[in-house]
């Protein structure tokens, strides 16, 4: 009886399955580039590019795999996945529908008032007020040194003030791709570029969830890759760091090489570390502690306005450390970290393992997280090395 039910349920999923194959691979189903691409909108789009990828026909998008049809057909998250001629690739909107009309909407009498302006209207756009929740992208503390943040995307040929203007207002992820190429090793997905209102970047891997069930030796090698990309963001650009506010496990994709690359770069604050001492302010010296509980189970507790008054923060250390790595006890429940279960037998080897974690995730003392990532980060390079 049992096993004619499941047989019956199985039969039925099947043919489901079937039927929403063929649905999705109806002609009518299928995304065209073109219709992506949106290029009439133009000037106000993200440029243009790599408009000859698209019309020398060399991407297509992949309606082959279960689950590119769907993302595809329904646009979740507006991503879509394909081939750049041999590459994987993603092709993104960068937002949703409804936020490109209330954009549109919203532009149509500024763009007619000032279109002659809009460098100006980039100075405004990123001059953000720190109470302004809608802000993605801030420089702090002062917008002094806009134009070299920018320097990489401005000298590209046919990238104009619009289009810088479009991308902070939309999404700035392309902009930060350039800023921080994956070529020179930024831990970020490579930009092949924009055409109208669609950007093509590099097809990372799977998402760092997919990665938890993984062994441990695996995962904690990932984490260290983490924890270079925390060091990098702060530190290795001499004029800026770079603080990511949406870090969680489905905005972090896991390459081939077992390294973690940020795919989701849209929230994101700037902090001009060349910022001359009139603007500073009293607390600019002294390193950042951030120091905010979870009281949800993914939610990343932050100031902007803290963060910009310190030439250095841990914010990406306290993101990486608490939100990723550690165990969390919000007042709902417990939920294991990235690193959970460490064997037995490495705990003993490195004893000084959880107390590094613990101290990067809740510092006991000031300024002990961001000295115990980069401990933390030693440790685990030797344990990969030697185990
Ligand atoms: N470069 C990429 N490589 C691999 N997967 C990606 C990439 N960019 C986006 N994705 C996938 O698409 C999802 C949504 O993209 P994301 O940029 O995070 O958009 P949203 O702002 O809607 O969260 C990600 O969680 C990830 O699964
Ligand atoms: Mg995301």
């Amino acid at each position: 009886m049992y096993s004619l039910r499941l047989k019956k349920w199985k039969f039925w999923v099947t043919r489901f399955t079937l039927c929403i194959s063929v649905i999705m691979s109806l002609p009518s189903f299928r995304i065209s580039i073109n219709n992506l691409k949106e290029t009439e909108k133009c000037p106000i789009c993200f440029g243009l590019a790599a408009c000859h990828f698209i019309d020398d026909n060399e991407i297509t998008i992949n309606h082959r795999d279960m689950y590119a049809l769907f993302t595809n057909a329904f646009g979740v998250k507006n991503v879509y996945y394909g081939k750049l001629r041999n590459r994987d690739v993603v092709l993104k909107k960068l937002a949703h529908r409804s936020e490109f009309n209330a954009f549109d909407e919203s532009i149509s009498k500024v763009v007619k008032e000032k279109y002659s302006d809009f460098q100006m209207l980039v100075q405004r756009a990123i001059n953000t007020d720190m109470n302004d929740t809608m802000s993605k992208l801030r420089l702090c503390p002062t917008v002094k040194h806009v134009n070299l943040l920018f320097n990489n995307v401005l000298s590209k040929e046919d990238f104009t003030y619009e289009h810088l203007w479009t991308l902070i207002k939309i999404n700035p992820e392309p902009l930060i791709l350039q800023i921080l190429p994956s070529e020179k090793g930024w831990p970020v997905p490579k930009h092949y570029g924009a055409c109208g209102r669609l950007v093509i970047q590099e097809f990372v891997g799977p998402s760092l969830s997919t990665f938890s069930g993984e062994p441990w030796i695996r995962r904690a090698a990932i984490a260290s890759t983490l924890l270079d990309a925390a060091y990098m963001f702060t530190f290795q650009d001499e004029n800026f760091a770079y603080y990511l506010t949406d870090i969680s496990s489905d905005n972090i994709a896991i390459d081939s090489k077992n390294r973690a690359k940020f795919i989701d770069l849209e929230n994101i604050i700037v902090v001009d570390k060349t910022t001359p001492v009139k603007d500073q302010s009293k607390t600019w010296q002294d390193v950042h502690r951030s120091d905010g509980n979870f009281d949800c189970e993914t939610c990343l507790v932050f100031s902007p306005a803290e963060i910009c008054e310190h030439k250095v923060s841990d914010h990406n250390y306290y993101a990486i450390c608490k939100l990723i790595l550690a165990q969390r006890i919000s007042k709902t429940q417990i939920s294991k970290g990235f690193l959970h279960d460490v064997p037995a037998k490495i705990l003993e080897q490195f004893p000084t393992l959880t107390q590094l974690l613990s101290q990067c995730s809740d510092p006991q003392l000031f300024h002990q997280r961001i000295s115990s990532g980069i401990e933390l980060n030693k440790l685990l390079q030797n344990i990969i090395k030697y185990v």
